[in-house]
């Protein structure tokens, strides 16, 4: 348990070290510890509005967290409940007001909302004490809310919130939704890039990026699937994944008319001239505000490198378009990226890049056969691409044709 002075301590530096944390995910994390922390409540969980719902989003646990063995993490089936006055969370998020609950086994039967002894029977716990305060933005929409359980006194019994504690989970639930409106501005921004660079280019660019990035997606799942990668960490992925897939050729907005519409082959200059549209896309990218930056950022740099070496733009700097120190070749190019050099998501979005190109009628081209296509695939595994990606594709190729005809051609 705090003292008072370590919890002044706490609350004046909560603000400066929750400003360092640009991962939604574990700043939302750090706000339940330390609002738990602050009013001594065993458990605690933010939800998160989504259209009329509210999903259990973080969710922190003391006492359960003791019955795991060491370093397991607290298992809970997500699931989400309808904003409306029947339940203590969905009460808050439609009323905006704050509840703080005694004993939630002993409601008044006056009240419209119920506890749901769900959660409990499920987790075999016992919920006495609850506080809930909604998350507002600065327009006053309720983002979600931040919900505390069972504080305890000195000798650890649970007793109820007080008045200060009420105060307190205030501050914590402002910091919280300044972060998430933070999150859904960043999401809009990058919906808005993509619809701007569809308008540039409406033909080919609408529906080749959704079923780039559905492709991309997929591959990537069975990939983090076979490496035992985190469910967590894959669905985060997967998100930001997407949409970078999404703005892979953003850059094409730097190419000129005369080139990105020429209705025939590019001569060299002009390929040279096309070539840039990665650097260019990087560049867009360059000053890595979110994971999605970073991300996108990798996918529009590394999506034309080759597994074995051939492709471009090489280990240039993006920001000058200049070889990297050491990786001049003799005759003063710049060596391409090979193997593992590249990053998974450019070696990912390479693979989806091309299986869609050759799918599809360009200006300058036919579409191919089915058959040809995956020979040109299978051909290819180890030369253009990572050969553990083009067993995946293979594996999951009924997957990734159902994601193709469900993005076919109707958006153009
Ligand atoms: P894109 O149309 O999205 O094509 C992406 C990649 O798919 C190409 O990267 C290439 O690796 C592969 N690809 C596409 N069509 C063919 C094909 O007919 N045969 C083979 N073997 N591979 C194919 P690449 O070549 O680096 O091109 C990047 C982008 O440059 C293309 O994106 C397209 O926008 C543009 N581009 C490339 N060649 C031409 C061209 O001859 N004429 C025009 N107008 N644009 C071209
Ligand atoms: C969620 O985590 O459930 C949604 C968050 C968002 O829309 O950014
Ligand atoms: C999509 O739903 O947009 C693509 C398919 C997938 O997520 O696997
Ligand atoms: C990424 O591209 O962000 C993943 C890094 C890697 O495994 O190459
Ligand atoms: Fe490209
Ligand atoms: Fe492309």
């Amino acid at each position: 348990m705090l003292t008072e002075q370590e919890k002044l301590d706490s609350l004046t530096r909560l603000g400066i070290e929750l400003s360092q944390i640009n991962d939604l995910d574990i700043l939302m994390e750090r706000v339940l510890t330390r609002a738990r922390q602050f009013a001594n409540a065993d458990a605690g969980s933010i939800y998160i509005r989504q259209e009329d719902w509210l999903n259990f989003s973080y969710t922190q646990n003391d006492t359960l967290q003791k019955k795991l063995p060491r370093n397991e993490k607290l298992i809970y089936s997500t699931f989400k409940i309808p904003i409306d006055t029947k339940s203590i969370a969905g009460y808050v998020a439609a009323t905006g007001r704050t509840l703080n609950i005694r004993d939630v086994y002993r409601l008044e039967a006056t009240l419209p909302y119920r506890f749901s002894k769900r959660f409990d029977e499920t987790a075999g716990y016992k919920t006495q004490s609850v506080l809930t305060i909604p998350l507002e933005n600065s327009n006053r929409n309720i983002l979600g809310i931040l919900q505390i359980i069972n504080t305890q006194d000195d000798e650890g019994r649970i007793t109820e919130f007080s008045h200060r504690d009420e105060l307190m989970m205030h501050h914590f639930a402002s910091v919280a939704a300044v972060a998430l409106e933070r999150a859904q501005m960043t999401r809009a921004l990058i919906l808005r890039m993509i619809r701007m660079a569809e308008m540039r280019d409406p033909r080919e660019t609408g529906p080749h990026v959704n079923r780039v990035a559905g492709f991309a997606v997929e591959i990537y799942e069975q990939w983090a699937l076979r490496h035992h990668i985190d469910r967590k960490v894959i669905d985060k992925s997967r998100d930001v994944l997407r949409m970078a897939a999404m703005l892979h050729d953003v850059g094409k907005v730097a190419t000129s008319d005369l080139i990105l519409k020429k209705p025939a082959r590019l001569n060299a200059d002009e390929y040279e001239d096309m070539k840039q549209h990665t650097i260019q896309g990087a560049r867009l990218f360059e000053q890595q505000q979110s994971d999605f930056d970073e991300a996108a950022g990798i996918v529009a740099l590394n999506h034309h490198e080759r597994w074995d070496g051939r492709g471009y733009p090489g280990h240039v700097d993006f920001r000058t378009g200049l070889p990297i120190k050491g990786y001049t070749l003799p005759d003063g190019s710049v060596r391409g990226k090979q193997g593992n050099e590249i990053p998974l998501f450019g070696r990912i979005v390479a693979l989806a890049d091309v299986f869609d190109a050759l799918s599809t009628k360009r200006t300058y081209k036919e579409a191919w056969d089915e058959s040809d296509i995956r020979q040109q695939i299978e051909k290819n595994a180890g030369t253009h691409f990572d050969p553990e990606l083009v067993e995946i594709f293979f594996s999951r190729y009924e997957m990734l044709r159902s994601i193709q005809k469900r993005y076919a051609e109707e958006a153009c």
